[in-house]
């Protein structure tokens, strides 16, 4: 039931806080993250980790891979499961497979699993948003996301909880491991911390309606860019406003565009910078300064700490490997005011549809 809310997408949007409390509730214990014992010992035990996913649970893969190679130091590869499903990768011994998939009915993500399991035999782990669906009875391992059926075509608070998963399990393998980054970050600190920056973003609703307005109502294409994790949100971002608003948007690595992208910049496109990383920020920002330069209209959003003057929008600080978990939060907004203006189904886009069980 969407209740007062419009649309579910946006209910979804605003739940966000909540289940990362949920998830904090489950699977922390006194700042330990709690899970299967043996899933932590296989995960432990991986030397290499791949992660399978179509769309934005692909997109949660992403970052998957820089938490557990920040937190556990285990190498990981993130793969889109309709291509992996038909290459010949090379396996290597001690390698585990991690499913990630809202529904658990992704055809394309169970042909990997089914490789995986009958012809690589290496363990495997799904991490859905649905107890009982084919992807979880079919692996060895199954943890739920806690995030709450999600209704709109749009995936949101999946795509959160994912990270927000993905963060703990990395956390978890890390301390076994003995790896700093993983013994040093008071979980429980930054888990309330997002939830409550997260809270911020959904409230400032207004202001992401007015860029929305602003620079979203009538263009034909919109970029997205951000270097490392906000690279990463900026596929989601885009993928967001692409499969709602049919806006023809990309997501792009920052220090990529001189390399030929910025041959479509011209004037009025907008082009939306994505600055939570401080080993990047000046990067990104002289990137957007090129596109400035062509006519872009630039739109940064920023966290605090590394804003200046003049930059848009601003939202709160959590660790920076967390940051994914607040930005995107803008990118979900963006794409929903921007439907909305030009008249289509935020729940229900055109060709679309919530699972996809076919090849
Ligand atoms: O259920 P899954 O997470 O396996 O679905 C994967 C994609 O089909 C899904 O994320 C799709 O990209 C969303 N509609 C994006 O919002």
């Amino acid at each position: 039931d969407k209740g007062a809310y419009p649309y579910y997408m946006l209910k979804e949007i605003d739940e966000q806080p909540a289940v990362m409390r949920r998830i904090q509730g489950k699977y922390l214990d006194n700042n330990e993250p709690k899970f299967d014992a043996k899933l932590i010992k296989q995960l432990t035990d991986a030397t290499k980790l791949y992660i399978v996913g179509a769309g934005t649970s692909y997109h949660a893969g992403l970052v998957g891979k820089k938490l557990f190679e920040k937190l556990a130091k285990t190498p990981t590869e993130v793969v889109v499961a309709s291509e992996f499903a038909y290459d010949d990768p090379i396996i290597e011994d001690g390698a585990m497979f991690i499913f990630l998939s809202q529904s658990g009915e992704t055809a394309d993500s169970r042909q990997v699993l089914v490789r995986a399991t009958n012809e690589w035999k290496v363990p495997t782990l799904t991490i859905t948003n649905v107890d009982n669906s084919t992807l979880a009875r079919e692996a060895d391992n199954a943890v739920t996301l806690e995030a709450g059926p999600e209704i709109a075509v749009a995936s949101t608070k999946a795509y959160t909880a994912q990270i927000a998963v993905e963060v703990l399990l990395a956390t978890a393998v890390g301390r076994i491991k003995d790896i700093t980054a993983a013994k040093e970050i008071d979980l429980n600190e930054q888990f309330s911390q997002t939830a409550n920056a997260m809270q911020v973003v959904v409230d400032e609703k207004d202001q992401i309606q007015k860029i929305a307005e602003d620079n979203l109502a009538k263009t034909r294409n919109a970029f997205y860019i951000g270097r490392g994790l906000d690279y990463n949100v900026a596929l989601e971002a885009s993928l967001k406003l692409k499969e709602i608003s049919y806006i023809q948007a990309e997501g792009f690595a920052a220090g990529e565009l001189k390399h030929g992208t910025i041959a479509l910049i011209e004037k009025g496109t907008p082009v939306i910078g994505i600055i939570t990383q401080a080993a990047t920020a000046d990067n990104t920002r002289s990137n957007l300064q090129e596109v400035l330069s062509r006519g872009a209209n630039v739109i940064n959003i920023v966290r605090e700490g590394l804003a200046k003057d003049g930059d848009q929008i601003i939202i709160p600080s959590v660790d920076e490997i967390m940051m994914p978990l607040v930005s995107v939060v803008v990118g979900q907004l963006m794409a929903y005011y921007a439907t909305l203006l030009r008249g289509y189904n935020v729940d229900q886009p055109r060709n679309l549809a919530k699972s996809v069980t076919v090849e």
